[in-house]
C-alpha cells in the first residue's frame, strides 16, 4: 500500500526534481539517481519513481523493476519505531521466523512494511553480530536477546505506555507553561 506523502517529503520532492538535474540523462545513472532519492526519503515512494522515470525518459516500470532488483532500496517509509528481526542462521534455527510472524500479526504489517501511522515497520535482516543473544530482535536501537514469540506483544505494549507517558508529561509541561 503507498502512503501518503507527508508535507516534509513533499518539499523533498521539489529538493530532489533540482537534483536531478545534476545528472545526465542517462539509464546508467539510475542506481546513482535512486541512491540520493533515498537520501532525501529515507525511501523510494511511487511519486519518486514516476519522477526518476520521466528525467530519465524511461517506463516507470522499468524504474520500479530495476529498485526491486536491489535490497538496499525501500518501499515504504521507516517507522517511528523500526522492528528489525535477525533470520541469521543461529536466530532461524531458534524460531526467529515466527517472532518475525508474531510481529508481523501484532502490527497487521508484512515485512518490510509501515504501519498507517508510520509508527512501525517491520524488516527481517541477516545477522546483526550478536549470536550468542539469539534469536535478536531489534527495535529502534535496542537489542532485544533472547526473544520468544510470546515477548513480542510485551515489547509493543511496553512501547505504547511509553509512548502514552511521554504524551502526558509533554501535556502537563504545557500546561503549566500556559
Ligand atoms: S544470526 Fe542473529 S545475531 Fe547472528
Amino acid at each position: 500500500m503507498n502512503q501518503e506523502l507527508t508535507t516534509e517529503e513533499k518539499a523533498a520532492l521539489k529538493s530532489i526534481a533540482k537534483n536531478l538535474e545534476t545528472f545526465n540523462k542517462q539509464r546508467g545513472n539510475l542506481i546513482p539517481i535512486l541512491q540520493m532519492v533515498q537520501e532525501h526519503l529515507a525511501y523510494l515512494p511511487s511519486e519518486a519513481l514516476r519522477m526518476v522515470a520521466e528525467y530519465l525518459e524511461i517506463n516507470a516500470c522499468e524504474v520500479y523493476g530495476v529498485a526491486t532488483f536491489y535490497n538496499q532500496f525501500r518501499f515504504h517509509p521507516p517507522g517511528k519505531h523500526p522492528v528489525k528481526v535477525c533470520l541469521g542462521t543461529a536466530c532461524h534455527v531458534r524460531a526467529g521466523d515466527i517472532i518475525l510472524e508474531n510481529f508481523e500479526r501484532k502490527l497487521g504489517i508484512e515485512d518490510g512494511e509501515t504501519t498507517a501511522d508510520r509508527e512501525f515497520s517491520i524488516e527481517r535482516v541477516a545477522c546483526v553480530g550478536c549470536c550468542a543473544l539469539a534469536p535478536v530482535a531489534i527495535i529502534g536501537e535496542t537489542v532485544h536477546g533472547h526473544m520468544a514469540p510470546s515477548k513480542v506483544e510485551g515489547l509493543l505494549m511496553r512501547i505504547e505506555i511509553e509512548k502514552d507517558i511521554a504524551k502526558r508529561e509533554k501535556e502537563k509541561s504545557e500546561s503549566e507553561q500556559t
